[in-house]
């Protein structure tokens, strides 16, 4: 499963990065404005630091608006994935650039019939946001059991991206279901590396070294 990281930070995208585990970024307007960034300027800094995928997500709510923003981020880097909301105006933006063979991220994707039409659209991957599902009480996960079961009935090439991860359990349960990528916050991933047991054995480690290390 491929590990994307969900913030615009560069500090946090270069602390990741350097760990080698960081596939890919999402980042969406919410994220850059959290950050106070330029879009442009901020995209080009992160396709910089990471080979991957980078999602960038347009303003547009009008096709042609879409396709025409798609145009102007994918001339920015080599590596973008152009972030389209699921809407009826954002399918016909995928299938317009689906043929023009520019990659899409289908967001705010929240039902099996939502990430079926943005399959057929064409989207390179879809992003069900489970988080937001968990807290209107509905079962985010099995929403990513839905799509991976129905893409693999009839062969969509369609990604799966797990998106709206809060904690390490959404990680573990998307490795587990066997979706294609899961997109993770940098706190959920120090909550992802650290295991207290890790911790207290390496102490151990540590202090039995300790008392030897004169008989070396
Ligand atoms: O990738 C989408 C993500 O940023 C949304 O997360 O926590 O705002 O629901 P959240």
């Amino acid at each position: 499963m491929k590990i994307f990281l969900d913030t615009a930070n560069i500090e946090d995208i270069k602390k990741y990065a350097a760990w080698g585990i960081v596939d890919g970024v999402t980042t969406n307007p919410s994220l850059i404005a959290k950050e106070g960034a330029n879009l442009e300027k901020r995209t080009k800094e992160i396709a910089e630091i990471v080979d991957g995928p980078i999602s960038a997500e347009v303003i547009s709510t009008e096709a042609e608006g879409m396709v025409k923003e798609a145009h102007v981020y994918t001339k920015w880097a080599p590596n973008i994935y152009v972030k389209i909301p699921m809407t009826s105006e954002g399918l016909k933006a995928v299938k317009v650039l689906s043929a023009e063979k520019i990659s899409t991220n289908v967001t705010l994707v929240f039902s099996l019939g939502q990430a079926l039409l943005a399959a057929k659209a064409g989207a390179t991957v879809v992003s069900p946001f489970v988080g937001r599902l968990d807290d209107i009480s509905q079962d985010g996960m099995a929403l990513i059991e839905e799509i991976v079961q129905a893409y693999s009935n009839y062969d969509f090439e369609t990604g799966v991206l797990v998106a709206s991860v809060r904690s390490p359990r959404h990680v573990h349960e998307a490795a587990i279901i066997g979706a294609d990528i899961a997109t993770v916050p940098p706190k959920i991933l120090e909550d992802l590396v650290s295991h207290e047991l890790t911790n207290k054995g390496l102490k151990k480690f540590l202090e039995d070294w300790d008392s030897v290390k004169n008989k070396q």
